[in-house]
């Protein structure tokens, strides 16, 4: 079978059930990946033409989603094919990790939200916007995103409490500062895209700010000189936090544009903006033509957006979104 690669038009001759990912490996072809059995969703491709035999779950879409996309290994040709590796210009290779790592902190910021740091003794490497799978015990597996960078001391988490979450009830009941946790790791295709071109659009619903702080520094390290436009977004005022530190964040950035905080409900102070995400949004841009998006949190906010950003125009290469769906196993 043949199976056509683009961008470059390469072409690969495999056997039956032979899995794509080694054999574009194997050539030499620029595509990322991690974990390399179906968790992590790097080696994620589009799906041109024809069909492929797929041994894991396929890929989650997002909201809306008209594109066919496979994990490259977890998937082998059916008949001849035709893929597109994305960002074949900034290939994201990190080795999959499963590490033991002690519980440094668990503090409350909000009524229903805790920050969780974790030791980062082993230097985890991860690109800004990734989420990792902390397991808290046999069979309870959840998936929480990143807020720092690679290099720092401590593995940070802003982690929303469900009244009825298994973990939730974990967290705030059972763990404590000296226990061990095991992660694995990075995880998430909606990471910093450094060689994007065109104005930059980030929002957070939520603890969605967690990976929006990673993306936000990861900006101002690399120096990316794209315009950025910042959208942090709570349903009230009681569930405001991490103001001091987006500030920080927003400080280092070469090129920021604007900043808005966005409240759905309740009385609002100066500065800030009364509404949904999706109604700021529609009333600041007529459409996102060329721009890039990388969104996160809340996955009613998140998955409005992503539908809301595709009707006005984005690429949808150029749309990087994590809505926060439950995780259970
Ligand atoms: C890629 C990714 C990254 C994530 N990163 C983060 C993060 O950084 N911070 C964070 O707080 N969460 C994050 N999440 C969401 C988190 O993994 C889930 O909310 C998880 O299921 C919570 O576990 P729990 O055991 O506390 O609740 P569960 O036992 O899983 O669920 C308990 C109840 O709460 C409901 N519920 C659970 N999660 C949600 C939700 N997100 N929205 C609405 N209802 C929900 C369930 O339907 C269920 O009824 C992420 C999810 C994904 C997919
Ligand atoms: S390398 Fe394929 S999903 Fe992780």
């Amino acid at each position: 079978m043949e199976v056509l690669i683009r961008p470059g038009n390469h072409v690969l001759s495999l056997k039956p059930g032979e899995p794509l990912l080694p054999a574009l490996r194997a050539q030499g072809l620029p595509i990322s990946y991690s974990c390399e059995d179906g968790r992590c969703g790097l080696c994620r491709c589009k799906l041109l033409r024809g069909t492929v035999v797929e041994s894991g779950r396929p890929p989650r879409p997002l909201f809306g989603c008209r594109t066919r996309y496979l994990l490259a290994c977890q998937s082998s040709a059916a008949e001849d094919c035709a893929i597109e590796i994305p960002d074949a210009g900034e290939p994201v290779i990190h080795p999959p990790r499963r590490l033991r790592t002690q519980v440094l902190g668990i503090e409350s910021i909000t009524h229903n939200v805790r920050l969780l740091r974790l030791s980062n003794a082993d230097k985890l490497l991860f690109s800004p916007g990734q989420f990792v799978e902390l397991e808290f015990g046999r069979g309870l597996s959840r998936a929480y995103s990143l807020s720092g960078l690679p290099g720092d001391d401590e593995l940070r988490f802003h982690i929303r409490i469900h009244p009825q979450g298994s973990a939730s009830q974990l967290i705030t009941e059972r763990l404590q500062p000296g226990a061990m946790l095991r992660l694995r790791a990075p995880y998430g295709v909606a990471w910093l895209r450094r060689q994007q071109e065109g104005p930059m659009l980030l929002a957070s619903a939520g603890t969605g700010l967690g990976p929006l702080l990673s993306v936000l520094r990861g900006i101002a390290a690399a120096r990316l000189q794209n315009p950025v436009h910042v959208y942090t977004s709570f349903m009230s005022r009681e569930d405001i936090y991490g103001l001091d530190e987006l500030a920080a964040a927003l400080a280092a950035l070469p090129n920021l544009r604007a900043s808005h905080l966005v409240v759905a409900y309740g009385q609002l102070k100066r500065g800030l903006r009364r509404g949904l995400l999706t109604e700021v949004l529609e009333a600041d841009f007529s459409h996102f033509k060329n721009w890039q998006a990388n969104l996160y949190g809340s996955p009613f906010a998140i998955d409005a957006a992503v539908h809301l950003l595709r009707r006005r125009g984005i690429d949808e290469d150029h749309l990087h979104a994590d809505p926060f769906h439950p995780y259970g196993n």
